[in-house]
């Protein structure tokens, strides 16, 4: 089963990928995370994603393909894989398909989360992590129980995205509407595409697209 997640900067696709990976039992790849990992270990394609990044641009589809390529065909995407992040340009979908006839694969599902735009900067200001462990929480929406205790691992250290600020934000949905929204019209001409409200608790997000999953299986 492969399933992409579209959706804006904060419409909840790393956390309802997440969630699908844990319950499905298919590997969650998100290309914000293989480029923040590039970033942190300070590589050539880390230096040059990072100030891209920080304005909230896109990195050429060139860089962001080849990585993505690579990754499906590590051995824990047997299972399939939940792209999350990925594609958001038409470039980068083609580059996919192509990508996936070579490997006789395809796509089965396309999940589009639905969120009112006004709640993303709130959402996306609130958000943190665990430094240690990296458990995700955020200000309005999952606080830590004690505060300032991470409650997985006790600690103490949270760390904030570099991009995560209502400017960024402003320049990352401008990049969403204008680069990835066509995808829209592109995957509903080839594949299933179906629409998850995204404002719902996320519990009850998760349960949407519980139901859409066993329409695809
Ligand atoms: P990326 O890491 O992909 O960030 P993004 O698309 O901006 O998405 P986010 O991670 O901000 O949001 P999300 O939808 O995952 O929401 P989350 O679940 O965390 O990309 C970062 C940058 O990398 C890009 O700007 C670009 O520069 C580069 N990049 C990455 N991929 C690329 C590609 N393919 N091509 C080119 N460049 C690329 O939720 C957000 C918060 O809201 C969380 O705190 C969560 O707890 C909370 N929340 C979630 N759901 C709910 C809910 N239902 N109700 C209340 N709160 C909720
Ligand atoms: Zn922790």
């Amino acid at each position: 089963m492969n399933i992409i997640f579209l959706g804006p900067p904060g419409a909840g696709k790393g956390t309802q990928s997440k969630r699908l990976e844990a319950r499905y039992g298919i590997a969650q790849i998100s290309t914000g995370d293989m480029l923040r990992a590039e970033v942190k270990a300070g590589s050539d394609i880390g230096r040059e994603a990072k100030t891209l990044m920080d304005a909230g641009k896109l990195v050429p589809d060139s860089m962001i393909v080849s990585m993505l390529e690579s990754r499906i065909q590590q051995p824990d995407c047997a299972k399939g894989f939940i792209l999350d992040g990925f594609p958001r340009t038409v470039g980068q979908a083609e580059a996919l398909d192509e990508v996936l006839v070579r490997l006789k694969s395809q796509i089965d599902v396309v999940l589009v989360l639905q969120v009112d735009e006004d709640a993303l900067a709130d959402r996306i200001a609130g958000r943190f992590s665990c430094a240690k462990c990296g458990a995700s929480y955020n200000d309005l929406s999952k606080p830590t129980e004690l505060p300032g205790r991470c409650d997985v691992c006790g600690s103490h250290d949270f760390v904030r995205r570099a991009d995560d600020n209502r400017e960024t934000v402003t320049s990352r949905l401008a990049s969403y509407r204008k680069e990835t929204m066509p995808l829209l019209p592109y995957y509903e001409k080839k594949v299933m595409v179906a629409f998850v409200d995204g404002m719902a608790p996320i519990e009850a997000v998760s349960a949407q697209i519980d139901t859409i999953m066993q329409e695809v299986e």
